[in-house]
């Protein structure tokens, strides 16, 4: 983003204030800011009492330890239980819990909280049967069907922390993540239904299995499968078990065991600046609460009459948070949708909310910016009527993103909460409260009572109003990550060194003339397409490690459709370069790319790969990424003195035109 955009910010005055209804009924009023702000760890105490608790902790929050917190300490909970049988003992058991809806047209289960805690409590004695004990690791990699859940709530309600690793992702991403954390099971199914046809995942997963065994033989005890698309797949007996024979067969009794507080809940790795993705850790009392809390305030969540749909795979952060824990805990009844938008009809999502009348709504701009380029006339052929509110996440919504989806999608008169959080902070932390906040389109507005954000300079000074810098939080929350797992010294290294004594978020943000936050993108080499996080350093990692490549330098471009896209800049070694030529190096483009699909998974794939005789390095032989991103975006190079040969970025521009291929 340019200066002069940045200073257009700081002038926005276009706002919409909460609508009068809002006000009246809302979960949150004004006051909560200033009572939160007197006193922070009494408000946190106070949304605690929003869960279960086996015993009451007996303090808040023990920071002695900084940056290793413990929240609640004292207290014992099960997340499960929190989720499901609390439901049913308060007489809702009745109450849809979710209303799934397959791809293939007709699809569809209606599952009450009752056969949600019969489904969970199955299998998790099926699960325990195959050895998993408190504290033991399990992988999930699922579409997106209601046994996702079940077994992320099994693992919870047997206290083996879950590690959900997103469908998309290559076998060598799974076998990485299983290694990583010591998974003993892996729960999948044959496959989903994506794009109108059913997709394999077993077959990923025989393939990881078979990298862990090959590092590490043993550690994959079991593979449960779910039967779901019924096709052929490969099945070792000795390991793989399928669910319907095991679950299904299994008591759906099972009495939960009540955790400590900070016992580990569940392990999400997401890209870091290294090629390493880091398992992020969060534990039960803190996490609960954080999700619940915020769940509830920013949704402005009425648990009788709303139908909440939250569009994130369960594979993300999102869907941990806004998909199970904070909808389940509240006793929503939610929507779960297994395919793509745009399957069988483009307007298939808006279909959904009209037939489930859904009326919370939570998405990405990225997809919303796909809906836009779709055509109006598409959700205008949807009766959206019943939606109240919706919400935004991954990415800032550019205002124009903004705009059309208040009008097109909420008839003018929902408001938008843009939520800015991250897989490391668990639960949003700045965000409009529907029922307070006014909402500026672009802006996440202000840090949610109980959360202190600030935006600090290169010296660690507070920015004043109108000014940019580095978005900053300045005191510990409940659903905080508490630690990456395995490498406490990366995680104070990462997030807490920086400035001494507060959590670093790695992105820019920029304070407008009134104090609310506009969020500028990542300040490290971390990208975000289409809402997801993927490291710059990952992918040159997958790209040198094909035997034609002789260096790599990735970054992230500007993207009309997904924000940023992954562009690579590539020498070949002197054996492969003649396969760079000739037909201006398409075939070997495409076998990188490929690659970096089969390292990583298709989402990291280089939109557009380059292959180039050098790379523009200082004198110390750091890559200038910023050169590189000016080529890629297609703009003027940017000052180059510093290079140690300035004549490259030359030979780089001219290139641009021979050896580019666009996906
Ligand atoms: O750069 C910010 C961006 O996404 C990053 C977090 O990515 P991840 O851990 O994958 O979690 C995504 C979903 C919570 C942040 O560091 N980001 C997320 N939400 C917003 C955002 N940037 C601007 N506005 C947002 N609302």
């Amino acid at each position: 983003m340019t200066e002069d955009a940045i200073s257009n910010l700081a002038n926005e005055t276009r706002h919409f204030d909460p609508p009068a209804d809002f006000v009246a009924k809302a979960n949150v009023t004004a006051t909560a800011y200033d009572d939160a702000k007197a006193d922070r760890l009494g408000y946190w105490a106070k949304e605690a009492e929003r869960i279960s608790w086996a015993t009451p902790f007996t303090e808040v929050l023990d920071w002695t330890n900084a940056p290793f917190a413990k929240w609640f300490v004292g207290g014992t909970l099960n997340a499960s239980y929190n989720c499901v049988d609390r439901h049913v003992e308060a007489g809702n058991g009745d109450k849809v819990a979710s209303h799934w809806v397959g791809e293939p047209a007709d699809d569809t289960r209606t599952i009450t909280y009752s056969d949600l805690k019969d489904e969970v409590c199955r299998a998790a004695n099926a699960i325990e049967e195959l050895g998993i004990e408190k504290g033991d690791r399990v992988a999930i990699y699922l579409p997106m069907i209601p046994e996702a859940v079940v077994a992320m709530l099994a693992c919870a309600r047997l206290g083996a922390p879950h590690t959900v690793v997103f469908g998309g992702f290559s076998a060598d991403a799974l076998a990485s993540r299983v290694i990583d954390c010591g998974a003993k099971l892996i729960i999948t199914a044959d496959g989903g239904y994506r794009r109108g046809a059913p997709s394999a995942l077993k077959p990923t997963v025989d393939e990881a299995v078979a990298k862990v065994e090959a590092q590490q033989s043993g550690l994959v005890e079991n593979v449960l499968v779910v039967k779901r698309t019924g096709q052929d797949v490969a099945f070792n007996d000795d390991i793989d078990i399928w669910w319907h024979d095991l679950v299904d067969e299994s008591s759906p009794d099972h009495t939960p065991e009540a955790f400590d507080a900070e016992h580990p809940l569940y392990v999400m790795y997401t890209s870091g600046t290294t090629g390493q993705p880091k398992g992020i850790l969060h534990t039960t009392g803190g996490y609960l609460v954080g999700v619940a809390s915020t769940h509830s305030a920013v949704f402005d969540v009425k648990a009788e009459t709303d139908v909440y749909w939250c569009t994130a795979d369960i594979g993300w952060v999102t869907g941990h948070s806004y998909s199970v824990y904070g909808p389940l805990t509240n006793g929503v009844t939610q929507v779960m949708y297994e395919g793509t938008p745009d399957s069988p009809h483009k307007g298939r999502w808006w279909e959904i909310i009209q037939d489930l009348k859904v009326t919370k709504f939570y998405t990405a701009p990225t997809a919303i910016r796909t809906f836009m380029k779709w055509g109006d006339e598409i959700p205008a052929k949807f009766d959206l009527s019943s939606l109240l509110l919706l919400g935004s996440v991954g990415e800032s919504i550019n205002p124009e993103a903004y705009m059309w989806y208040r009008e097109h999608i909420g008839g003018d008169n929902c408001p938008i909460v843009d939520t800015w959080w991250q897989t490391e902070t668990g639960q949003i932390m700045i965000s409009p409260l529907p029922g307070v906040t006014s909402g500026k389109p672009g802006s996440a507005m202000k840090a949610l009572p109980g959360i202190s954000a600030d935006v600090l300079d290169d010296a660690g000074e507070s920015v004043p109003n109108g000014s940019g810098g580095y978005l900053v939080l300045t005191e510990p929350w409940p659903a905080m990550l508490r630690t990456i797992w395995g490498d406490d010294e990366r995680f104070k290294k990462t997030y807490w060194s920086r400035f001494p004594g507060m959590y670093f978020a790695g992105d820019g943000a920029k304070k407008d003339n009134d104090g609310d936050i506009w969020l500028m993108g990542r300040v490290d080499d971390v990208m975000n397409v289409s809402g997801h996080r993927l490291s710059t350093t990952e992918i040159e990692s997958a790209l040198v490690s094909h035997p034609k490549v002789a260096e790599a330098a990735v970054v992230g471009a500007n993207d009309e459709m997904t924000g940023q896209a992954p562009v690579a800049f590539v020498i070949l070694r002197d054996s492969a370069t003649g396969d760079g030529q000739g037909d201006g190096g398409a075939a070997v483009i495409k076998e990188l790319r490929d690659h970096v699909a089969k390292e990583i998974g298709a989402i990291a794939k280089p939109k557009l790969i380059m292959i180039v005789p050098e790379l523009p390095k200082t004198r110390s032989g750091k890559i200038m990424r910023r050169l590189l991103r000016d080529v890629a975006e297609n703009r003027a190079v940017g000052d180059a003195t510093t290079l140690a040969d300035s004549s490259v970025m030359d030979l780089i521009s001219a290139g641009m035109n021979t050896t580019k291929d666009e996906e």
